[in-house]
């Protein structure tokens, strides 16, 4: 009767790392429980998770190398795996809502964010944003209800905003990753979506961890400014203070990603019989929400449907 903060499974966005093949569920080495599906599994996944009352979940692609190249076009492709997964899934009349990572470091071939500078010190971000927008037109025409810009490049909600509308898609939603840290805690998910960079790091485009609560609303005013419907913090259970500051500095939904690392090392310290796993992911959780998150991206949906009731 007391307790403000309640868990609820359409507070949850799940994650969905789509690769190719038929019948296809491999695990994910460093997040156990996590897998790399194929569209027809994935699909079969989605549709009882809508079952049981999740209401979202977020594409990434995991590419074949083969198919990765400096500039990232198989993200432009309209039958590259995402573009089939929600093809799949709106043709199944799954009720949920579609959401893409928009971001090309999963389709590139050195695995940056983007077309890199002729010196390669760094993304080339005007160069990127017209790939953005093109990617996110393909993402629409597959059925995308919502965009999420993830590469942390300046302008990329205008961009992205007016090019969606330009295209009729004033329907599909933007969400942005406004304050994404250069964080560790990613590990595993570059493991998930063989998106790790093949030299030098992203600290040229996220955000230092140690730099002023300022500068992560900075970010959130921009992006707001340019359109975005709903903002992002992420990692999630490290930058609380983050989070509580961006619910009170704006007036759409924050959502917060509790990332793989997050993941990772909950299941880790389970596994190990060194904390109650089951416990820290509610605790977890609460706490994220309690900061102010109103939803949350994380990879626990199948322990959740255990753990709450609906
Ligand atoms: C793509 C992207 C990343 C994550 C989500 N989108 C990787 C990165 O920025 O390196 C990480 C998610 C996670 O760790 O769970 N840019």
């Amino acid at each position: 009767m007391l307790q403000r903060t309640h868990l609820r499974r359409s507070d949850f966005i799940l994650p969905v790392f789509v690769c190719d093949g038929v019948g296809v569920k491999n695990e994910v080495t460093s997040m156990p429980g996590v897998y790399q599906m194929s569209v027809d599994v994935a699909v079969v996944w989605l549709a009882e998770m809508a079952h049981a009352g999740f209401r979202a979940f977020i594409a990434f692609g995991v590419i074949d190398r083969i198919k990765k190249d400096a500039n990232g076009s198989e993200a432009l492709r309209s039958d590259n795996l995402v573009c089939e997964l929600i093809r799949s899934v709106k043709a199944q009349k799954i009720e949920m809502a579609a959401m893409t990572d928009l971001c090309l470091c999963e389709y590139t071939s050195h695995g940056h964010c983007g077309p890199m500078t002729d010196d390669n010190a760094t993304v080339d971000n005007d160069a990127t944003l017209e790939l953005l927008t093109l990617q996110a037109i393909n993402h629409a025409n597959a059925g995308a209800d919502v965009i999420a810009p993830s590469g942390m490049m300046d302008g990329m909600v205008a961009s992205i905003r007016t090019a969606l509308d330009a295209a009729d898609f004033s329907h599909v939603s933007v969400l942005s990753y406004a304050v994404k840290y250069a964080s560790a805690f990613y590990g595993p998910f570059r493991d998930a979506a063989d998106s790790a960079p093949a030299f030098g790091d992203r600290h040229s485009y996220q955000m230092n961890p140690g730099g002023a609560i300022e500068e992560a609303l900075r970010e959130v005013d921009l992006d707001l400014s340019q359109g975005a419907d709903m903002v992002m913090v992420k990692p999630a259970g490290a930058y609380l203070d983050v989070i509580s500051a961006v619910r009170q500095r704006s007036n759409v939904p924050v959502v917060a990603y509790q990332v793989s690392g997050e993941y990772a090392m909950i299941m880790a310290g389970g596994r190990n019989g060194w904390i109650d796993a089951d416990r820290v992911i509610v605790e977890s959780l609460t706490a994220i929400k309690r900061a102010g998150a109103d939803l949350v991206i994380t990879y626990f949906g199948e322990r959740l449907k255990e753990l709450i009731e609906q």
